[in-house]
């Protein structure tokens, strides 16, 4: 090919690419201008499913056995077990800290075990015995573990302390029952309350108050009178 033929050649190839470039514009233009704006109710429904903000939340019928009592609620079934004892039941004894699972200040025993009230559903427990701090002891008739944690000074603001001694009489239950915890050497062996096994049981209820040393000879103080 001469210099004037490549030349040439190469005029008409851009000829050709800008009538593309341009033929595709307009096509584009052409469409966007032609077309109408798609509003919500043009969606189809099945792939537009817009959840509706202002309908009624479905409440469900869920039946508690609260410290020996029946409370028959309906909830909106997202609701916590935390809050509907502290909402819905009025027993502001179990706290809410974090709300996240990470502090236990919401710890409560569902069936003889202990659980944080914050990471499971209401109505998932519809039937389940449910034991919170108010149903331990009372005022004049204390709990063991209640009692022990008075006479200790096993609390300082107090926040922690309704978590604290449920999740107390739940980590003897446990040790009793021969439940190992990861630092058990022998998890075939009876479990023993030792110190080390009760801080180890007792990691997941913080205190802010750094009340921990007190709180120990509390529970090793039950723990001796049980054993
Ligand atoms: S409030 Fe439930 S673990 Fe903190
Ligand atoms: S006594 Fe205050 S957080 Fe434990």
């Amino acid at each position: 090919m001469s210099l004037d033929e490549f030349a040439h050649a190469d005029v008409r190839r851009r000829a050709v690419l800008a009538s593309g470039i341009g033929g595709a514009a307009a096509a584009v233009a052409t469409s966007a201008h032609s077309a109408t704006p798609m509003t919500r109710a043009d969606k189809p429904a099945a792939s537009g499913a817009v959840r509706d903000e202002t309908a009624p939340v479905t409440q469900l019928p869920v039946e508690l056995m609260i410290n020996g009592r029946t409370h028959r609620l309906q909830l909106d079934p997202r609701t916590t077990l935390l809050d509907a004892l502290r909402e819905h039941v009025q027993l502001t004894g179990t706290k809410k800290g974090c709300d996240h699972g990470q502090c236990g200040a919401c710890t409560v025993m569902v069936n003889d075990r202990r659980i944080n009230s914050c990471l499971t559903l209401a109505v998932m427990h519809d039937g389940d015995q449910i034991t919170t701090i108010e149903g331990l002891g009372r005022p004049g008739n204390l709990h063991p573990m209640q009692a022990a944690f008075v006479k200790h000074d096993g609390f300082q603001c107090g926040y922690c302390t309704p978590g604290q001694i449920c999740s107390a009489v739940g980590t003897l239950k446990e040790i009793q029952a021969g439940i190992p915890s990861h630092v058990s050497v022998d998890i075939t062996a009876l479990q023993k309350a030792t110190p080390d096994e009760i801080r180890e049981r007792m990691s997941g209820n913080i205190c802010r108050c750094g009340a921990y040393a007190n709180i120990l000879d509390a529970i090793q103080e039950v723990a001796g009178v049980q054993s």
